[in-house]
Formats: structure tokens, sequence, C-alpha cells
């Protein structure tokens, strides 16, 4: 069975520089690795009183069975305040629980972090590996992917240019290594 990687953006903006990167990437995912784009925005925040099954909304228990049959995942995230978005730590923690039932367990990630300015959103990024490392999830070491200034990396049709699609592209390679 051909393997899947899911894609987690988090910005919910429209036009979305985060977005335009995120999908870029999944063009460059190898033939026999699919590509899933996995939906955030219309989880409820996540209440620890939800936790029985009984008293789970349906979107939560939906989307905890779609990370468990994921194989690995991409993280794009813009920067907030130094820090990765809260709909991304919504989702995050959702299927992170109940506890003893985390679907993250043991899969493969990697962070893309974009920014229009110019330190790339090192922080986002930092934040978030932290958090996927406590869930037990294994990092895509090197390269590190911060796409700093991306506005200068677009071209007229806002597609990302040749140099850092290769860029990305190592990014991807890597991750795909680890499947
Ligand atoms: C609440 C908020 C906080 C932000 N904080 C940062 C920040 O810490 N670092 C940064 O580089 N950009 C920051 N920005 C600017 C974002 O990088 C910029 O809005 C970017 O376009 C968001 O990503 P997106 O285009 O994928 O939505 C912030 C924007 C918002 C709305």
């Amino acid at each position: 069975m051909s393997k899947k990687i899911g894609i987690l953006i988090g910005s919910l903006r429209k036009d979305s520089f985060t977005k335009i990167v995120a999908q870029a990437a999944a063009k460059l995912l190898p033939k026999d690795v699919e590509a899933e784009f996995v939906e955030i925005a219309h989880l409820p925040f996540f209440n620890q009183d939800f936790e029985e099954v009984a008293t789970a909304p349906e979107s939560h228990t939906a989307f905890r069975k779609q990370i468990e049959s994921l194989d690995g995942f991409i993280f794009a995230t813009p920067e907030y305040n130094r820090s990765y978005t809260p709909v991304l730590k919504n989702a995050l923690d959702i299927a992170s629980r109940p506890y003893g039932q985390n679907k993250w367990n043991g899969k493969p990630f990697a962070i893309l972090s974009v920014s229009p300015g110019a330190i790339g959103g090192f922080g986002a990024n930092h934040h978030l590996r932290q958090v996927l490392t406590f869930l037990h999830m294994s990092p895509v070491q090197q390269p590190e992917a911060y796409i700093g200034s991306v506005t200068t990396l677009l071209n007229d049709k806002n597609e990302l240019k040749e140099e850092t699609l290769k860029f990305l592209q190592t990014v991807v390679d890597a991750l795909v290594s680890k499947l």
C-alpha cells in the first residue's frame, strides 16, 4: 500500500503564504507517496471534558482516526508572536488525547516555518519542534526549513521560484526517507 503524508497548515488565511509553500511541498512528493491535506479549521477547541468517547465531538473522533491513518506529516506554519498558531496547537492536542492514545506517536515529520520576515519563523519552528518531540514523533533534523522573506521567493503568479523549490525538495526527500 502506498504511504500517505498528512499536511497540516497553521494559517486559515485565504491567501496564506504558508499555504503556498505547503502546496508546493505536496507536489514534490514522489509518485508512490500520497499527500493528504488535513483540515483543522473546523475543530472545536479541545476541552478535556470531551475525552470520553460519548462526549467527544464527531469531528474530534474523525480527526483522531484520520491522523492514525497517516504515515508521516508536514507541518507548515506561520509565526504568531514568536510561536506557531493556536489552530495547529488545538489539532495537536486533540489527537494527543485521551492519555495513552496519542495518535502522533512514532510518526516522522518535517516542519516548514514561513514568514515575510527575515528570520523565517524560527520561534514558531522551534516551539512546534519541542511539542512534536514530546509527542514522541520523529523529526527531520536536517535540513531545517525556515522559509523567510517569503514574498521575495514568489514569482508574479505567486508561485515559489525554482531555487526555493529545489531546497524544499531536499526537505521532502529527507521526510520520505524516514517513512
Ligand atoms: C497575531 C500575529 C502575530 C504575528 N507575529 C509574527 C511573528 O512573531 N513573527 C513573524 O515573522 N511574523 C509575525 N506575524 C506576521 C505573519 O508572519 C504574516 O501575517 C504572515 O503573512 C502570516 O502567514 P500566512 O501568510 O501564511 O497567513 C504575525 C501576524 C499575526 C496576525
